[in-house]
C-alpha cells in the first residue's frame, strides 16, 4: 500500500457507536473503498498495509472487527488472524478473511486459521455491510460476555472468601468460647500450685530455724541433696514462669478471637472516620511509630456508620503491619482518607518489605504469619477483615517485595 497506516480520518465514534473496523489490506484501492462504505454506516476505521502495522493498529486502537486479506506481503492474513487468536485480550476481534479463491473457505474456517467468517473478492457494498453488521454484533456479545464473566469470577472470588470468613468467624467463636473454661481452670489451678509451693518452702525453712536434734537436722539435709532440693525449688519457680507465659498468651489470643464473638451485639453510629484514625494513633505504642514517618491526609468529609472501637482495632492492626513493615530500615507510612460518590475510602499505607503474591493471597487466613515464633500471631488482618465486614466495607491489598503495600478499604457513606 502507497500510503502509510493511520486512522482513517472520519468522525470518531464511541462504543455505543457502530463500532470500530480494521482494514487490512496491501491494496489501498481496495482499503478505501471498504473504508469508505463502512465509515458511511457510521463505522470508525483503521487502514493497515500488511500483518505486521495491522498488529501495530490492534495494539494501540483495540478494534472490534478485523477485515484483512489473505494474500499481503510480509504476514499474511491467516498468520495475523492466528497472532490475534492467540492473544486472550485480543481473541474476541472479530475476524473476516479476504479470499480471491472460494475454494479456501473451508479453511478460512477451519483449526488452523480460525477466522471468524470469510469474504470471496468481488464482492458488494450490501454484502460488506450485512457481514460486518453481523460480526460486529457478534463481537460486541462476545466483549459482554467476557467482561461479565470477569465480574462473575471476581464476585465469585469475593464470595468465597467472604464465606470462608464468615465460616471461620463461627469456628473461631465456638473454640475461644470452648478454651476460655479449661484455660481459667489451668490459671487458677498455676495461682494455686505457686502459693502452695511457696507455702512449702516457708514450712520447710521453718523446720530448719527449728531447734532440732543434730540427727533429724542431717537426716532433713540428706534428703534434701538427695532430691536435688535446690534444683528442684528453681526448676519449680521455672516451670511456673513458663506455665503462666503460655496462659498469658492464650488469653492474648482468647481476646482477640473474642471479637468474632461479640459482633452480634455491636452497637453503630454515625461518625467521621477521622475519629477513628485520631483514636488509631494515640493507641498505637510509640515506639512502634520510631522508625517511620507518618504522612497523614484526611480529606473524607462523608460520615460513616460504625462502631468506633472496633474501626479504631481494624486500623491499629493495619498500622501496625505497617510500622512493622518499615521497622528495619526505616521508611513512609501513610494514613489517607477521601470522599467517592457514596463511599469513603481509607488508606494505610507503607514504603516497607512488601509482600510477594502467595504471602498476599494468604494475609487473611487466621494465624497465617511470616513473623518469627512468639512475635506475631496471625491475627491481625483475620480480625480487620471481620470487622470490616460487620461494617458492610471491602478491602483489598496491593503490595510488591521491596516496594511496599496499600490497604485499601471502602465504607458505604452514611445518609
Ligand atoms: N504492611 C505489610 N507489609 C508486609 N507484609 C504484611 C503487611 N501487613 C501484613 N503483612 C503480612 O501478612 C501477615 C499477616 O498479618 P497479620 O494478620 O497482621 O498477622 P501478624 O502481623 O501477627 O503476622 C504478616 O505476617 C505479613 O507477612
Ligand atoms: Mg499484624
Amino acid at each position: 500500500m502507497s500510503k502509510p497506516t493511520q486512522q482513517d480520518p472520519q468522525p470518531p465514534s464511541t462504543d455505543t457507536g457502530a463500532g470500530s473496523v480494521l482494514i487490512v489490506e496491501d491494496s489501498y484501492a481496495t482499503a478505501k473503498i471498504i473504508s469508505k462504505i463502512l465509515a458511511g454506516e457510521g463505522y470508525r476505521t483503521f487502514l493497515a498495509g500488511n500483518g505486521r502495522e495491522a498488529l501495530d493498529v490492534v495494539e494501540a486502537e483495540d478494534p472490534e472487527l478485523v477485515i484483512a486479506d489473505w494474500m499481503m506481503p510480509e504476514m499474511t492474513g491467516v498468520e495475523l488472524c492466528r497472532r490475534i487468536k492467540d492473544d486472550p485480550r485480543r481473541e474476541s476481534i472479530y475476524v473476516i478473511i479476504l479470499t480471491s479463491l472460494a475454494g479456501r473457505i473451508e479453511e478460512t474456517l477451519g483449526e488452523t486459521v480460525r477466522a471468524d467468517d470469510y469474504m470471496v473478492k468481488p464482492f458488494n457494498k450490501s454484502e460488506i455491510v450485512a457481514r460486518v453488521g453481523s460480526g460486529m454484533r457478534v463481537a460486541r456479545l462476545q466483549r459482554r460476555l467476557r467482561t461479565s464473566l470477569s465480574e462473575l469470577e471476581h464476585k465469585q472470588q469475593e464470595l468465597l472468601v467472604a464465606e470462608k470468613m464468615a465460616a471461620i468467624g463461627v469456628l473461631i467463636a465456638g473454640i475461644a468460647h470452648e478454651i476460655n473454661n479449661p484455660l481459667a481452670i489451668v490459671s487458677n489451678a498455676h495461682q494455686l500450685l505457686e502459693r502452695d509451693f511457696g507455702k512449702v518452702l516457708e514450712l520447710l525453712s521453718y523446720i530448719e530455724k527449728l531447734e532440732l536434734p543434730e540427727t533429724i537436722r542431717s537426716e532433713v539435709a540428706r534428703h534434701k541433696h538427695v532430691c536435688n532440693f535446690s534444683f528442684l525449688q528453681e526448676d519449680v519457680a521455672d516451670s511456673l514462669k513458663y506455665g503462666f507465659k503460655g496462659i498469658d498468651r492464650i488469653s492474648a489470643i482468647i481476646k482477640r478471637l473474642q471479637i468474632f464473638q461479640n459482633s452480634d451485639f455491636l452497637e453503630f453510629e454515625v461518625r467521621p472516620v477521622d475519629a477513628a484514625l485520631e483514636a488509631a494513633l494515640a493507641t498505637l505504642p510509640p515506639e512502634l511509630l520510631e522508625r517511620s514517618t507518618l504522612d497523614k491526609a484526611c480529606n473524607a468529609r462523608q460520615q460513616v456508620r460504625c462502631n468506633l472501637e472496633q474501626l479504631t482495632v481494624v486500623l491499629v492492626n493495619l498500622l501496625t503491619n505497617a510500622c512493622e513493615a518499615v521497622k528495619r530500615t526505616g521508611g513512609k507510612i501513610g494514613l489517607f482518607t477521601r470522599d467517592e460518590p457514596g463511599t469513603v475510602v481509607i488508606e494505610v499505607t507503607d514504603n516497607g518489605y512488601g509482600m510477594p503474591e502467595q504471602v498476599r493471597q494468604r494475609v487473611f487466613d487466621p494465624f497465617y504469619t511470616t513473623k518469627k515464633v512468639g512475635s506475631g500471631l496471625g491475627l491481625g488482618l483475620t480480625t480487620a477483615y471481620y470487622l470490616l465486614k460487620i461494617h458492610g466495607a471491602a478491602v483489598s491489598i496491593v503490595s510488591a517485595p521491596g516496594r511496599g503495600t496499600t490497604v485499601t478499604m471502602r465504607f458505604p457513606a452514611a445518609d
